[in-house]
């Protein structure tokens, strides 16, 4: 994907020579895999910072933006691979404060003239580090703790002007340090929980080096973002697409806060919603947060298009064609809309750069309305690009968002469609739904409910023979599904108690007609899925 296709987020202007509006940390990304959990760190000190990739980090952008400091993450790179991506040796003379980290250290070690070799033995996992100059980043450290390595480079000889300071029985220069011009490698990785003293380090980095004042809040945020997108909006309107998901209902609510009636949210009821979900956007974004919503009750017209649809993807096509047209028809009775607010989010923008500086660029959209802005010539507003997940929920949080909606499981766009294999017919919709309402009431009451990643019922598309009364039954069977996952990459079944299984399975056959049999789905993905479609 071009670079034009990214477009970082518009940065305030800055008269050269005065102090930057915010501090801001620069975190130049050369692929290491823990790179996001260093902006995490930084950020979960009140200071805000960025990913860029490395083609990115030059003396034009550093000069333009004056970041408080910057950070060259790790990576598989070796500084001597042919395209191996190196940073400009000028950004080191522009006095701003550098920590290069593993690959990032080695990186700088090289410009500067130092150099930089295979280790005799690859380093990766826990090494006992010792300090041997207390001061800089191991400020306030112990003398010996354990840090975590990752690394077959490593730094033979500092550059000139560079100290060593910490070794590890593998590695003579675990970390170093030019400390008149502020420049610090670590061959380990502060921002993994594995380093014991990893907190410490980059708050030394933030306030001692950088001395910054760790101001940036979710307050601050708010503050920042409604002046941008009134900036952003000026007096036009905007029309969001609210599913009830904790980010488009986040994203609503903040820009609501800027904008006020200038915002319409339509809400779709594609009738594969689970039971109470319209109500529930009605009661919380109408009543109490007096949001514009449209609401469009459109089950019947998805349902006559999903008739006789069997194939999973089919149904997805088909239902992702039919939220355009509902979308569109609605939007377009609004008049003098020329934005489209998403709840993108930070993780979904973050360009993943190769080692080899090119951008293989991985970037996810998985929002509904993908196709719409260029379809109704619509410009997009994405107030939460800035954020990651946890930040989204404070940020709900700060706004007033209830619990519910705030911690509520992922909802596939295609709703119960996918969990009912087969064909989507009123009478399938009914039962799966009220399954899945008991499942969740059962996990709910059970306190598990948000140590869950999601919960649900599925309807598989055979029938069993039961035994009522005297009579024998022949009926649906509904498969529980309960996962718990980081990141919905990978996930593991989730070993609910017994007592808790029974319980479900008892009310979904003893309370939803028309089903005389439960099974727990014991399966983790990979290799199977989450969902069953
Ligand atoms: P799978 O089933 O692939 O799901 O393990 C991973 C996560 O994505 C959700 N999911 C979807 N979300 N549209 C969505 O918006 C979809 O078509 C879709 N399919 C799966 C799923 O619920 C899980 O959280």
């Amino acid at each position: 994907m071009p670079d034009s296709a990214v477009p970082e987020r518009a940065i305030p202007s800055r008269r050269r020579g005065t102090r930057p509006a915010h501090e801001l940390i620069l975190i130049a990304d050369y692929g290491s895999q823990y790179t996001q959990l260093i902006a995490r760190r930084i950020r979960e000190q009140h200071v805000y910072c960025r990913i860029i990739p490395p083609q990115q980090l030059t003396v034009q952008r550093l000069r333009q933006e004056r970041p408080t400091g910057l950070i060259l993450s790790g990576g598989p790179a070796s500084v001597y691979q042919d395209k191996a991506p190196l940073p400009p040796k000028e950004i080191f003379s522009l006095g701003i404060p550098v920590l290069g980290i593993c690959y990032g250290m080695q990186a700088m070690a090289y410009r500067l003239g130092g150099r930089v070799q295979r280790a005799g033995k690859r380093e990766y996992g826990k090494a006992v580090l010792s300090v041997t100059q207390p001061d800089g980043l191991f400020r306030g450290t112990k003398p010996e703790f354990v840090s975590w390595m990752s690394h077959g480079d490593l730094v033979k000889r500092a550059p000139p002007g560079f100290s060593i300071n910490a070794e590890t029985s593998n590695t003579a220069a675990a970390a170093m340090a030019d400390s008149r011009r502020r420049l610090y490698g670590l061959q380990f990785h502060p921002e993994v929980a594995h380093t014991e003293e990893g907190g410490r380090i980059l708050k030394n980095f933030l306030f001692h080096i950088c001395h910054c004042r760790g101001k940036w809040t979710m307050r601050s945020f708010v503050k920042d973002a409604a002046a941008r997108i009134r900036q952003q909006v000026g007096t036009n309107r905007v029309v969001l697409g609210l599913s009830g998901g904790v980010d488009s209902s986040v994203a609503a609510l903040l820009l609501h806060k800027a904008l006020g009636k200038q915002l319409t949210c339509i809400f779709v009821d594609n009738g594969l919603l689970r039971s109470g979900e319209g109500i529930q956007i009605k009661e919380t974004f109408g009543r109490h947060f007096h949001l514009r919503v449209r609401y469009v009750d459109a089950a019947h017209q998805f349902l006559n298009a999903l008739r006789g649809v069997i194939d999973p993807e089919q149904k997805r096509k088909i239902i992702g064609r039919e939220f355009i047209r509902v979308f569109e028809a609605e939007a377009k009775q609004i008049r003098g809309v020329s934005f489209l607010a998403q709840g993108t989010l930070y993780p979904d923008v973050i360009e993943s750069v190769s080692a080899w500086g090119g951008p293989s660029a991985t970037i996810k959209t998985h929002h509904n309305v993908g196709g719409l802005p260029k379809r109704m010539s619509l410009s997009l507003v994405e107030p939460l690009r800035d954020l990651f997940k946890d930040e989204v929920r404070e940020l709900g949080k700060l706004l007033g968002l209830p619990d519910e909606l705030l911690w509520r499981h992922p909802f596939p766009g295609p709703g119960l469609a996918v969990r009912i294999l087969g064909e989507v017919t009123a009478e399938r919709l009914r039962i799966v739904r009220e399954a899945d309402e008991r499942v969740t009431k059962e996990i709910r009451r059970s306190g598990l409910y948000r140590s869950l990643w999601q919960a649900f019922a599925v309807l598989v598309p055979v029938k069993t023979v039961g035994v009522m009364g005297d009579e024998r039954t022949y009926e649906h069977v509904i498969a529980v599904r309960a996962v718990t996952s980081q990141d919905a990459m990978t996930a593991d079944w989730a070993k609910l108690p017994p007592e808790l299984l029974g319980r479900i399975a008892n009310r979904i056959i003893n309370e939803v007609k028309g089903v005389n049999r439960a099974v727990y789905d014991i399966s983790s993905k990979p290799p199977a899925t989450i969902e069953w479609e």
